[in-house]
């Protein structure tokens, strides 16, 4: 009987390892419990799986302590599997901190039909309150003026970009969550952008990642996850706020007239009320609005505050855009609708999100079911690493991939093209919901500012010192630094 036992069970694990289906991605050999974390270094784990790509493909396998997790690499590779495999490769990977972030709500880290009517939603109404008269053009241009009322206020000094850039940046998501943008010195307004920063920074920290692939060390050393702590604290604190202004503008709400995308999620839950299964709830609300925050502001300031940075390193770059801008737009201020008029500037708007690489490793996705792709077999509920580098810098796809080089988006005769291998906002189901946003934020932010100002390093410093090591966080910030901005006029 014993023998029988043993045969069943045999023929049972080479039934549930699906042979036929392929093999398992390759990679480096799993040391028990620690899985490959010696083969990484934490702080740029995105620079150790590029290098690792090259040793075993666009296709391979780490261990994250005892979790498998796949990786994908490459333009050829991550376009086919996020594309040609939507679905298969389309679930979020709800991580221990993302599910102690996301408590289940939201549309960031959220699965099935709560994602789907969230993220229906959040898209539809994006487009809705981005158009018309009170629509994120005029929001931009309106933000680009205060933008460049606090820089001119540096007189040409020296000054970190961080903070004005972010209170703009941020103020844009705000105007079209709750229909007004916030005052600069608000205090509610700054704590909440300063917080949003706070856990993207502490959330790319080399103890949030032991955190994300040991999830048990909560369990035994809990009290000194510290950044754990405090990022919890920050996105607490967070919705405790987006209540209270969601609270006002539920006193105040006029369904005729819209304010914006909280208003539009009040009138839903109140159309909804008698549905005992509605999404439209209030912590998908608070959270919704809150992922919103998050996800867009942190994202189009520190892209924008790299295309500072670049031009102020190089200014020939500069100069051309600035030609650009003064033999197209002239004085009068910009629009969207320049853009197709302005290759040069798009081109370099292109370039700086294609080198600045911010979000090096996507959000992690997780696999929907069963998975045969390019002859390998993966399992439903693996974790997979788009790794959004590895296309931006893909040297089968790109003429001088790791510098800057806003020819990559040009052609012979100086037009703008079109690269396949751009995906800085990732693709498929999972896209970056904010893409058409960010990309209007950030053609219109550079255009008013490089019309107005030109940057330059502070005095006593070359352009060849401005350091282009981006700093650890979740998205690759660029390194502390000082900027001149210097009047045009
Ligand atoms: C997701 C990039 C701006 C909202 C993502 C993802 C990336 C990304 C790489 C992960 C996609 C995936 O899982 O495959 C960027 C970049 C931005 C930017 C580079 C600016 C330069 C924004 C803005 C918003 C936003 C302005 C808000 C309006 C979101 C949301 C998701 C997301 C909600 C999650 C989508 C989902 O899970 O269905 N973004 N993003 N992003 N982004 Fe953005």
């Amino acid at each position: 009987t014993l023998l029988g036992v043993v045969l069943v069970l045999f023929v049972f694990y080479l039934l549930s390892s699906s042979p036929g289906a392929g093999k398992d991605p390759p990679g480096p050999r799993p040391l028990p419990l620690l899985g490959n974390l010696l083969h990484f270094d934490l702080k740029h784990l995105q620079v150790s799986l590029c290098e690792m790509s090259k040793k075993y493909g666009s296709v391979f396998t780490v261990y994250f302590g005892r979790r498998k997790v796949v990786v994908l690499a490459g333009y050829k590779t991550v376009k086919q599997a996020l594309v040609n495999y939507a679905e298969e490769f389309g679930d979020r990977e709800i991580t221990p901190l993302f599910r102690d972030l996301s408590k289940g709500h939201g549309v960031l880290f959220t699965n099935g039909d709560t994602w789907k009517e969230l993220r229906r939603f959040a898209l539809s109404n994006l487009r809705d309150f981005g158009m018309g008269k009170r629509g994120s053009e005029e929001k931009i241009i309106e933000e680009s003026r205060y933008l460049i009322e606090v820089f001119e206020n540096f007189k040409g000094k020296p000054f970190n970009t961080t903070q004005p850039v972010n209170y703009s940046v941020s103020n844009i998501i705000s105007a079209i969550m709750y229909g007004s943008r916030f005052d600069y010195a608000d205090s509610t307004f700054q704590k909440m952008v300063d917080r949003a920063n706070e856990i993207t920074r502490l959330a790319g920290s080399s103890e949030i990642r032991l955190y994300i692939i040991f999830p048990w060390l909560r369990w035994c050393c809990g009290r000194w996850l510290v950044k754990r702590t405090q990022i919890l604290k920050n996105t607490d604190d967070n919705i405790e706020d987006i209540k209270g202004l969601a609270q006002g503008l539920k006193d105040t709400l006029n369904p005729q007239d819209l304010r914006g995308f909280v208003d539009s999620f009040l009138v839903r839950q109140q159309q909804e009320s008698d549905q005992p299964g509605s999404y439209f709830h209030n912590n998908n609300l608070h959270f919704t609005v809150g992922d919103l925050f998050v996800a867009g502001t942190d994202t189009t300031g520190t892209t924008l505050r790299w295309g500072l940075l670049l031009m102020a390193k190089y200014p020939h770059i500069q100069d051309q855009v600035q030609e650009e801008l003064s033999r197209v737009i002239g004085e009068r201020e910009p629009r969207v609708e320049d853009r197709r008029n302005l290759p040069y500037t798009d081109a370099v708007i292109h370039e700086i999100q294609r080198l600045a690489n911010i979000v090096p490793m996507s959000l992690p996705h997780t696999t929907s079911c069963d998975i045969s792709f390019q002859g390998y077999f993966i399992k439903k509920g693996t974790t997979v690493i788009p790794l959004l580098m590895s296309v931006l810098q893909d040297e089968e796809e790109w003429e001088t991939p790791h510098s800057f080089n806003p020819g990559h988006f040009l052609d012979e005769k100086g037009c703008f093209i079109r690269r396949d291998a751009f995906m800085p906002f990732s693709a498929g189901r999972r896209a970056c919901l904010g893409e058409s946003l960010a990309r209007m934020e950030l053609f219109l932010f550079f255009t008013f500012l490089l019309q107005r100002f030109s940057f330059s390093p502070p005095p006593g410093v070359s352009e060849d010192e401005l350091d282009l090591t981006p700093s650890v966080g979740f998205t690759l910030n660029p390194s502390p630094h000082q900027l001149c901005a210097v009047s045009r006029i």
